[in-house]
């Protein structure tokens, strides 16, 4: 079938021309229409697709959305998509029965899972553990490994605080250090190569570092700072939050220790879904956070003994990660960065705006980027945005240690595979009107939607 027929064939349908049943069964059949939908577009390159407005109505068809608000907050946790919250429903459903028969079952069943999220984001099975979150992924790694006291770690002002409140507790309860540096946003992948590479010291043990921020989505060269650090003795783990399921890679390419990821961000997983990769010879290096027994040195599954917990939402990460195949990783992102190009190169061209993420070829974001404009504040922005246009976006505002420490303002745009042209073309207008106006100022607290806690 040729992309033009699938044109036609989806419009006839989308136009209601078969009728209420038809709109039913069109739901049930999410999956397959999307799967139909790329297969239909495989004769063309991803960033074509990325412009085709018919492909990717099929793809905001799949969730269920409140759309009198435009969420450009996607760097949060993003909506799943229908088929993985009803399977989500289903599980729940099925395991409440009789817990004690169908909860082991499909425990057992999620077994099948490993295999197929390892040889999707390329690592061996045996390297890969479930987690609820990138924070559980990254604790464990993070207090798992033996360090003694004035043992160094080394990582960044723009990491995630959560991350960072966790090497303080071990810096004030073990007496390990923990080395900060700061760095411009955007910059360049040497420039961050340097910056490790100049902080060594001969404590330092650990590198800890995000593959991209969840700020400005500054994209770190994970792979050489591995390299370096493994030449040295030195530990890398890194914080995927952001970036599996974002945009390509494997995960074996990046040659680190340890990976922590969210995956009910950007792989569009039911909220509680997290995976943490450890390369196969670290695997007895950490210890797990709840204790294992011995014999599981060596056993990734060490990591994932958590005691009761809800199975539905484990195993309907199966349907979020079809969901995610029947895209494809490679037009996921060329669509994320189609939409970040559309509203950034729209608004740059004003000369008090400026763009705070690297949106140069070959690619280094996708789609998360940060803004702001010169002389308006940026909460005051966030609040005028959402007041008049329905629009969600975060500011980012620096703090101090022990959060995340930047010395700019901007708001984190995060448009996802759902969003349409219209709602990128709405910020850009609503922008347009700041520029051109202004924004009251409200000193208020933001509310909750909008603040800058929301990140
Ligand atoms: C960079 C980064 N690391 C870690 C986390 C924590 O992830 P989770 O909420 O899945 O535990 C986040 C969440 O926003 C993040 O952005």
């Amino acid at each position: 079938m040729t992309s033009e027929m699938w044109n036609r064939r989806s419009f006839l349908q989308l136009c209601g021309a078969l009728g209420a049943g038809a709109f039913t069964a069109f739901k049930a059949e999410a999956l397959e229409r999307v799967q139909a939908a790329s297969q239909s577009v495989a004769d063309r390159s991803p960033e074509e697709v990325a412009k085709d407005e018919f492909f990717w109505r099929e793809i905001q068809f799949a969730f269920k959305l409140d759309r009198t608000l435009i969420n450009l907050n996607n760097g949060f946790t993003c909506p799943t998509p229908k088929v993985a919250l009803e399977a989500e429903f289903r599980y729940m459903e099925m395991i409440n029965m009789l817990p004690v028969h169908y909860q082991g079952m499909v425990a057992r069943n999620c077994e099948t899972l490993r295999p197929r999220m390892a040889a999707e984001f390329g690592c061996d099975p045996e390297e890969f553990a479930f987690t609820r979150g990138a924070s559980e992924a990254l604790q464990i790694a993070q207090n798992g490994i033996d360090l003694k006291p004035g043992d160094e770690v080394v990582t960044t002002d723009q990491d995630y605080p959560r991350m960072l409140t966790t090497w303080d507790q071990r810096m004030r309860r073990e007496g390990i250090k923990v080395t900060r540096f700061q760095f411009p946003v955007p910059t360049t992948q040497d420039d961050l190569y340097q910056r490790f590479e100049k902080a060594i010291t001969p404590k330092t043990k650990v590198f800890h570092f995000t593959h991209i921020t969840n700020l400005t989505a500054q994209l770190f060269p994970v792979q050489r700072i591995s390299r370096l650090a493994r030449s040295k003795g030195i530990v890398t783990i890194v914080d995927g939050a952001h970036a599996l399921g974002h945009f390509p890679f494997k995960l074996r390419d990046l040659e680190c220790d340890a990976y922590g990821v969210s995956l009910h961000k950007w792989l569009l997983a039911p909220l509680g879904n997290g995976c943490l990769y450890v390369r196969r010879e670290m695997i007895p290096k950490f210890w797990p956070l709840q204790a294992a027994p011995e014999q599981q040195d060596d056993n990734i599954r060490k990591f994932e003994a958590i005691g009761t917990h809800p199975w539905a939402i484990r195993a309907a990460l199966g349907e979020a990660l079809a969901f995610h195949q029947a895209i494809g990783a490679e037009r996921k992102a060329a669509r994320l960065r189609y939409l970040t190009h559309r509203w950034a190169n729209a608004l740059k061209v004003h000369p008090r705006v400026k763009v705070l993420t690297d949106l140069s070829d070959p690619p280094q974001s996708w789609g998360v980027a940060a803004v702001y404009i010169e002389g308006i504040d940026v909460r005051a922005l966030a609040r005028f945005l959402m007041n008049n246009y329905r629009i969600v976006v975060v500011p980012l505002v620096g703090g101090v240690p022990p959060n995340s420490v930047f010395d700019y303002q901007a708001l984190r745009v995060s448009p996802n595979v759902y969003t349409t042209l219209d709602e990128i073309d709405t910020f850009v207008k609503g922008m347009e009107d700041a520029i051109k106006n202004g924004v009251p100022e409200d000193p208020s607290p933001l509310p909750e939607t909008i603040s800058e806690a929301m990140v």
